[in-house]
């Protein structure tokens, strides 16, 4: 069946907050140190021992945000064995993730260094879990005070004379889980007590965001909203694409069979029910939707690459990880009236990386490449878009066979993705573009694609899957018409 989409490019429906094109950096594995942190003294070229290759490609997709330090790491972490001279800073054990040594190396002032290379704005994950109430207000006041403090003054002795901007503040992390274990109710109550000292200095206003429910604990969310709604300006979630089952087998990173490509697409898609869920218990709390939802970990979780060490997570990235960062963005863009932020897991040699790194070498991922190519879609206002499209069917069970978004730049230009999920076959699709005005004169794209399920960069070939330009949009005043290859994702930006 051939795929219809009308874009209403008259009907405007808000903005596409540029956050929701986050990211997440734990100090997990290899994503803190050799990701972004090799030393002033490493051969590897680096600015103030922030490696000079990662930054360039990162500030090429335009990250608006990164969460820091964690993740499960954050409930462990403090803060204050991470600053002042680093070869005095204390060594202690990264529980989490591979009992290794942390040596806190990398701490406050080199996490706001490596924002500032960046242009990115810091979003801070604090310690409820096993940390102080003391510890985290204190924290805040040794970021963000600019007067005469303990705190403020440790800062300047530790060489930073101005307080830094900081804007998004999570109070814990996971504390159903690893951040404590805890009932939402007794949580509620800790985020109430916490948030109260985690101030606002002089113009700098925070953000402040409670930890949130994983996957379909609706409850965490009623009670989260029912006894603190009030005082948060955030709500988490945390939604992992895991095609098996995460204690028995998550699944291999390459070479999924045809039945774990589609499973992966399905949970992928999964994601729009949860949002819907949560949100509308929010709803009932907010109906103004001031607390924004904040999809602070997301990302596809499969089996660790064999022979790496369990504890750090580290997973090639192929086509199927594009694709599944192709549909949380079109679903992202669907509920961008309640999702302010999303923060894929992680950065660089975690999870769903957009970055990996073999001492010097580095590489980036076809999930890179989508961020790269959506960046369009950043602060843009998103367009009202309908759809009917075919199936995509494996076993009995159905899928859409493409999913598609739109959003209008500054300039007028209407920028489309699409992405097409069936890993054997085309989907043809016409797009009918309703209220241009003068009508459409041109149509350019670029599409990311490739010839096998589990194709994916290596350091031998690092531009094996990488967006080429797409010829293939033939454009009427009013009309496109294309063919998506199997596992596609196209962006078009019609003018
Ligand atoms: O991203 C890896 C881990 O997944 C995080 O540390 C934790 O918050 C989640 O369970």
């Amino acid at each position: 069946m051939s795929n219809k989409v009308v874009v209403n490019t008259d009907i405007e429906q808000g903005i596409i907050n540029k956050n929701i094109y986050g990211h997440f950096a734990e100090h997990l594995g290899r994503c803190i140190y050799e990701g972004f942190w090799v030393g002033e003294d490493s051969p590897i070229p680096n600015t103030n021992g922030i490696r000079n290759d990662v930054v360039a490609a990162l500030k090429n997709i335009q990250i608006p945000v990164l969460r820091w330090p964690g993740g499960c790491f954050a409930d462990e972490y403090h803060w204050k064995d991470g600053i002042g001279p680093r070869e005095s800073r204390k060594r202690m054990v990264n529980t989490h993730w591979g009992g290794v040594v942390e040596n806190n190396h990398f701490g406050t002032h080199e996490f706001m260094m490596l924002c500032e290379m960046l242009e990115t704005e810091p979003y801070i994950c604090g310690n409820v879990g096993s940390g102080t109430v003391q510890e985290m207000s204190e924290w805040v006041e040794y970021m963000t005070f600019d007067g005469e403090s303990p705190m403020a003054n440790w800062r300047q002795e530790n060489g930073r004379e101005k307080a830094w901007p900081l804007t998004y503040f999570g109070v814990g992390n996971e504390n159903w889980g690893c951040g404590g274990n805890m009932r939402p109710e007794y949580y509620a109550d800790l985020y109430r007590r916490y948030q109260t000292y985690v101030r606002n200095y002089g113009e700098n206003k925070i953000y402040k965001i409670a930890g949130g429910a994983n996957v379909d604990d609706y409850n965490w969310t009623e009670v989260l909203m029912r006894e603190a709604g009030r005082m948060m300006d955030g709500l988490s979630l945390h939604y992992y694409t895991i095609p098996g089952d995460f204690w028995l087998g998550k699944g291999s990173a390459l070479d999924p069979s045809d039945k774990e490509w589609f499973i992966t697409m399905k949970k992928a898609l999964h994601i729009d029910e949860l949002i819907t869920k949560h949100s509308t218990i929010m709803d009932k709390y907010d109906p103004e939707k001031r607390v924004g939802m904040i999809i602070d970990e997301w990302g596809t979780w499969f089996d660790v690459e064999p022979g790496t060490n369990p504890g750090f997570l580290y997973q090639q990235n192929t086509i199927r990880d594009a694709l599944v960062a192709g549909l949380h963005f079109h679903i992202f863009h669907d509920h961008s009236d309640r999702v302010q932020m999303a923060n894929i897991a992680q950065t660089v040699n975690v999870l769903q990386a957009m970055i990996l790194t073999e001492g010097e070498k580095m590489i980036v991922t076809p999930t890179y490449h989508v961020f790269e190519m959506f960046k369009v879609h950043q602060d843009a206002t998103k367009l009202d878009c309908s759809s009917t499209v075919g199936t995509y069917e494996l076993n009995g069970e159905e899928l859409p066979a493409i999913s598609v978004s739109a959003s209008k730049d500054q300039d007028g230009k209407v920028n489309i993705s699409l992405c097409n999920l069936n890993h054997k076959e085309n989907s043809d699709v016409s797009i009918a573009l309703r209220g241009m005005i003068e009508g459409a004169k041109q149509v350019s794209g670029r599409i990311l694609t490739a010839s096998t399920t589990n194709a994916h960069n290596t350091f031998e070939q690092p531009d094996a899957v990488k967006p080429v330009s797409f010829e293939g949009a033939v454009l009427t005043s009013d009309e496109v018409s294309l063919t998506l290859p199997p596992m596609s994702v196209v962006v078009l930006t019609v003018e």
